[in-house]
């Protein structure tokens, strides 16, 4: 089925989240752009609304993976919606009937996911399938010293060349990451971070 940007962005809206439409319309229009083949993995999915984004946008014959503890965030449980997650699964019920409605829109496009923390899937897959991600999206925990560890230890599982992106640049932690690293980033959407054709 072909999807417009407007049916993408219609869609991706619906899904509960924080993720703000500008940046929803980037992780459409950059998953546009990617070539067959192609594999995007995104670390922090919650409900799934990014994640759509992206399945909407990919071309046929790509894979995504979704890795997270469908638990919320450590420090950021109280008073915000990962609260829902406390002794409940209900935010990993949400996300795979969001995944099973994007399978029926995109079935030429595997979606996969993996339910652990982060760090736990990034040794394994890096040390397993290395240099095999054309593009990973960091969107998990945002304090500081979990986006060093995340980039850190995502970056074995990137392709050379391929990009690194995140969300939320505009919170400390991932400030403070971002510079501390001396990375020197592109803007997407409201929040969004990303390096191009990475080396290190
Ligand atoms: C900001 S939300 C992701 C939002 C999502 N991208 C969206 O568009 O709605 C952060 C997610 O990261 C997950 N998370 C936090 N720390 C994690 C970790 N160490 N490993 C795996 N997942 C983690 C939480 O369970 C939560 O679902």
């Amino acid at each position: 089925m072909h999807i417009t940007e407007a049916m993408a962005l219609e869609l991706s809206s619906r899904i509960p989240g924080m993720m703000p439409e500008a940046d929803l319309r980037f992780l459409f229009q950059y998953a546009q752009k990617m070539l067959t083949n192609s594999t995007w993995i995104e670390v922090g999915t919650w409900k799934g609304r990014s994640l759509a984004a992206v399945v909407l946008g990919l071309p046929a014959r790509t894979t995504v993976l979704a890795v997270d503890t469908w638990l919320g965030t450590e420090d950021e449980i109280e008073g915000t919606p990962f609260a829902e997650a406390v002794g409940s699964d209900k935010p990993f019920e949400a996300f795979q009937k969001v995944a099973r409605g994007l399978h029926f829109l995109r079935p030429e496009i595997r979606i996969g996911s993996l339910r652990s923390y982060s760090g736990t899937v990034a040794r394994v897959l890096g040390r397993d399938e290395p240099h095999t991600a054309d593009v990973i999206f960091l969107d998990g925990d945002h304090s500081y010293e979990a986006v060093i560890e995340d980039i850190r230890l995502w970056t074995p599982v990137l392709k050379l060349g391929g990009t690194l992106m995140g969300h939320d640049r505009q919170l400390p932690g991932v400030a403070r990451a971002l510079k501390d690293l001396e990375f020197s980033f592109h803007e997407g959407g409201e929040c969004i971070w990303y390096v191009e054709d990475y080396n290190p």
